[in-house]
């Protein structure tokens, strides 16, 4: 019975597989209801799962659906994933690096989830951009551009694509076995033969310190090595949002201005760090070399013009990539040094500005969002603008004093 594995879940008894089996392949049929799944997927969240049951767990997500078959590339694919963050853009910047070195990427992304933003979403604001493509597109893409960012189709682990959905909106993302299987069982399906992690850590990120970084990181390796993918990961700091922006459009165009050589700092430096790390991987080479390799990529403009031959590939229009909500400043109401920006509490200011979503399959407004105008460790004065807002919404209510600590 249903209600019996959820039971034994919520009293922290582990399950077998073909318990496991029985609620989320159940789920995945419609017989298993969105209701039980939450609670099912809420007792997971409270009392953990054993490495036996999230191997079990991963290879349920796999087996929902097909697996890329990258062979016939006679290439290694790479392919990076971050485990959520605030302002995090970095597939928009680390792919075209990579993929103008030559190394082919194929990743499939997911949506925002909670208040960490989705690459999909982001994607999704440019105008035109196809972001569902079949294997064939995938495969004639990966040939041609050597990039491609796909969602997860129904073809590809659609299972997590559902539970995926209903974690957002059930307060069930900070899991580890959950985030270790959803991630883990996409890369494993997308066909990459080499593979970062990227473990956020911090108060904008759904992994808050660095014991469950280590423990995530662990079980993603070892889920690799089943698999018989190389597996790398690196923990980044969230405490803070990575770069200036947080919303789907703002993103991508700070994304364009750093693959323009536009911007320089964390964002920049933390891409080009990740990209060296999947060129070595690749390559076979050392980190050094990488990093030389990437370096060059982007101050070239290699990486500019990858990007832009690939969003042209999925047919995305960047000429009708503009802001068009309403502008508000944000001043500071003292002077002294900005020593802290909230991520946390900016993500949740930017899904109330409508750049994500609070209930599942709610539209974004792609035009929403956060552009931050001072940094940490800046000198403000009393009325200087601290971040531009860009909502239709009425932000009357909405109070961003406590977000910017200055002394
Ligand atoms: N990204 C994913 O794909 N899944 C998670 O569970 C968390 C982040």
């Amino acid at each position: 019975m249903i209600v019996d594995i959820i039971n034994k879940k919520r009293k922290k008894e582990e399950l077998t597989t073909r318990e496991l089996e029985t609620l989320f392949q159940g789920y995945q049929e419609g017989k298993v209801k969105d209701y039980q799944m939450s609670a099912f997927l809420m007792a997971i969240c409270c009392q953990g799962m054993s490495e036996e049951e999230t191997l079990d767990l991963t290879d349920i997500f796999l087996n929902s659906g097909k697996k890329l078959d990258l062979s016939d590339l006679k290439m290694k694919t790479v392919d990076k994933h971050s485990t959520g963050g605030v302002g995090d853009k970095t597939t928009l910047i680390l792919g075209p690096i990579v993929a103008s070195c030559h190394i082919p990427m194929v990743k499939m992304s997911g949506r925002g989830l909670g208040y960490t933003g989705g690459t999909i979403d982001k994607l999704e604001s440019i105008p035109g951009f196809k972001i569902e493509l079949t294997e064939k597109e995938i495969k004639a893409q990966a040939k041609a551009v050597g990039l491609i960012v796909t969602s997860q189709s129904e073809e590809l682990v659609p299972l997590d694509k559902k539970v995926y959905a209903l974690r957002d909106v059930t307060a069930t993302t900070e899991s580890i076995p959950l985030i270790a299987s959803s991630i883990m069982s996409k890369k494993i399906a997308s066909g990459a033969d080499k593979i970062i992690i990227d473990i956020k850590i911090g108060t904008g990120a759904l992994i808050k310190t660095e014991e469950e970084a280590e423990e995530l990181s662990d079980l993603m390796i070892k889920i690799g090595e089943k698999y018989g993918s190389e597996v790398k990961t690196c923990f980044s700091n969230m405490d803070h949002p990575l770069g200036r922006t947080i919303g789907n459009k703002l993103e991508v165009i700070e994304a364009m201005a750093v693959l323009q050589n536009k911007e320089k700092g964390e964002l920049r430096d933390h891409c080009l760090n990740l990209a060296a790390e999947l060129i070595a991987m690749a390559k076979e080479e050392s980190l050094e070399q990488a990093k030389k390799e990437a370096e060059e990529a982007l101050t070239s403009g290699k990486a500019y013009q990858k990007f832009e031959e690939w969003i042209k590939a999925q047919h995305g229009d960047l000429t009708k990539l503009k802001i068009t909500s309403k502008q508000y400043a944000i001043k500071a109401t003292t002077s002294g040094t900005l020593t802290n920006i909230d991520g946390n509490a900016l993500a949740k200011i930017a899904l109330q500005l409508g750049a994500g979503r609070t209930t599942k399959g709610e539209k974004i407004d792609y035009n929403a969002g956060i552009a931050l105008a001072k940094t940490i460790g800046s000198t403000v004065k009393e009325n200087d603008i601290l971040a531009l807002l860009y909502t239709n919404k009425d932000i009357s209510q909405l109070n961003l004093q406590n977000v910017f600590e200055i002394e």
